[in-house]
């Protein structure tokens, strides 16, 4: 397999949240010396950039507000050599733990719902596309973002695997919060991202399904790498 990619690579991962697309993702990146682009990050930072300035209050957005702000937002992502991978910045700010707090993440489906947001980060991302090859994830990213992607991987599990593994991250940074919270959050989101009138979760037409709840981090790989194999991508 050759290690480093001549020609415009652009792989898209879709999925539902917590079910480890960023995980595969990075590895994936790292095996073929491309970029890896989180966009859940970047609705992640306009979810932030709200609270911090009072945007959203009591779980309540101020639509008005946050069509202003986002011409105050910029995001951007970093390479970090020690880590080997990108970490997230907003106006200049390294917000890579704030980001994945749950404040954030109890409200970030609600946000990624807006039309305006999703086209002002859909420009964005569709530029980085433009510059170089990457991998990508998210949950529009075969369907709208790259629609012209050369691997799309669609990727799902059960949600009570996806909270077990979920509920551990939160118990390994301290953050105390029970397992059938962690659940409920994952359900509600599923609903809110497969309901929205916005560019919905669903597969597109030609991805390929990646159920990875009895799989082990290197065989997804493999089996994302064997895709690619397939059509002669690498
Ligand atoms: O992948 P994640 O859990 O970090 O994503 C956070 C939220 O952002 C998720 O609830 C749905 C939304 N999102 C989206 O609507 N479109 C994307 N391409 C990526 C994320």
């Amino acid at each position: 397999m050759k290690e480093t990619q001549t020609k415009k690579l652009i792989i898209a991962i879709d999925g539902h949240s917590s079910c480890g697309k960023s995980t595969v993702a990075k590895d994936l990146a790292k095996q073929l010396h491309i970029a890896y682009i989180d966009s859940g990050a970047m609705y992640r930072c306009v979810t932030l950039y709200a609270l911090q300035h009072n945007i959203i209050v009591d779980g309540v957005v101020n639509e008005e507000k946050l069509q202003h702000a986002l011409n105050n937002i910029s995001i951007e992502f970093r390479f970090n050599p020690e880590t080997q991978t990108n970490q997230t910045y907003l106006n200049t700010i390294l917000v890579e733990k704030e980001i994945r707090g749950m404040e954030v993440t109890k409200l970030v489906s609600t946000i990624s719902t807006y039309s305006f947001v999703r086209k002002k980060l859909v420009e964005l991302q569709q530029k980085m596309g433009e510059k170089e090859s990457l991998v990508m994830d998210g949950r529009d990213i075969g369907t709208v973002v790259f629609p012209k992607a050369d691997l799309k991987i669609f990727m799902t599990t059960a949600p009570e695997i996806r909270a077990e593994r979920r509920f551990k991250e939160f118990q390994e940074k301290g953050e105390n919060i029970s397992f059938d919270a962690v659940l409920k959050n994952i359900q509600e989101r599923d609903h809110m991202d497969e309901n929205r009138a916005e560019s919905p979760l669903i597969k597109a037409n030609d991805a390929v399904v990646l159920d990875n709840g009895n799989l082990s981090k290197e065989e997804q790989l493999q089996s994302i790498l064997q895709e690619l194999q397939k059509r002669s991508l690498i």
